[in-house]
């Protein structure tokens, strides 16, 4: 078996993906999206690879779920997670198979030259966030597009599939 990185993100039109250490929109069925890509189907649990402040600025640990958390402080440690101090020591601690690698700005750049997916949400709105990302570019095909309307107060935003271009 061979391991699959994925990218899972959410990213607003003027590259957003967070501020103040948290998501700034609330999108429910973003976060159902998120756990069952991570959760798996049949499947079963992806290995989660993120950076030290994405670590702390969840809610607690994502059940059913292992948190690879990468930080360069060898002292750093916490409850529930593996640590790694390299990209090469995360991806050896998450083994075969599907590894989903979920944030935040710093983490996104150094797998993405690696990974072979990108589950993308397009969050259609402009935030002004102090972490933002670039668009992943043109080394991406969209393979998978699922549109979904502003409505309640939320934005308009739309599940992406994106895979590396030949
Ligand atoms: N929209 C989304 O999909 C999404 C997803 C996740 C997070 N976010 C948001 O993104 C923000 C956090 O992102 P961020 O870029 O500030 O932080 P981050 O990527 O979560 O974590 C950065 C930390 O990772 C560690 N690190 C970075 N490069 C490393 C390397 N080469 N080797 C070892 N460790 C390394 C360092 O930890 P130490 O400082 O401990 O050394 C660094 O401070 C928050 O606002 C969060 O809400 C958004």
């Amino acid at each position: 078996m061979s391991q699959e990185i994925v990218l899972i993100l959410a990213r607003a039109s003027d590259g957003t993906i967070g501020n103040d250490g948290a998501m700034p929109w609330h999108i429910p069925a973003d976060l159902k999206r998120f756990k069952a890509l991570t959760l798996g189907e049949n499947e079963g649990a992806k290995p989660m690879i993120m950076g030290r402040k994405t670590f702390e600025s969840l809610p607690g640990l994502l059940p059913g779920r292992r948190h690879i958390v990468l930080t360069r402080d060898r002292d750093w440690q916490a409850e529930g997670a593996e640590i790694a101090h390299d990209v090469d020591a995360a991806l050896a601690l998450a083994g075969q198979g599907e590894v989903a690698v979920i944030g935040g700005a710093e983490i996104y750049a150094l797998f993405m030259p690696l990974a072979h997916r990108i589950e993308l949400t397009e969050v259609h709105g402009h935030y002004n966030g102090d972490t933002t990302i670039p668009h992943p570019g043109h080394m991406w095909v969209e393979t998978a597009r699922e549109d979904h309307p502003a409505v309640d107060g939320k934005p308009a935003y739309a599940f992406v599939t994106l895979r590396r271009a030949l």
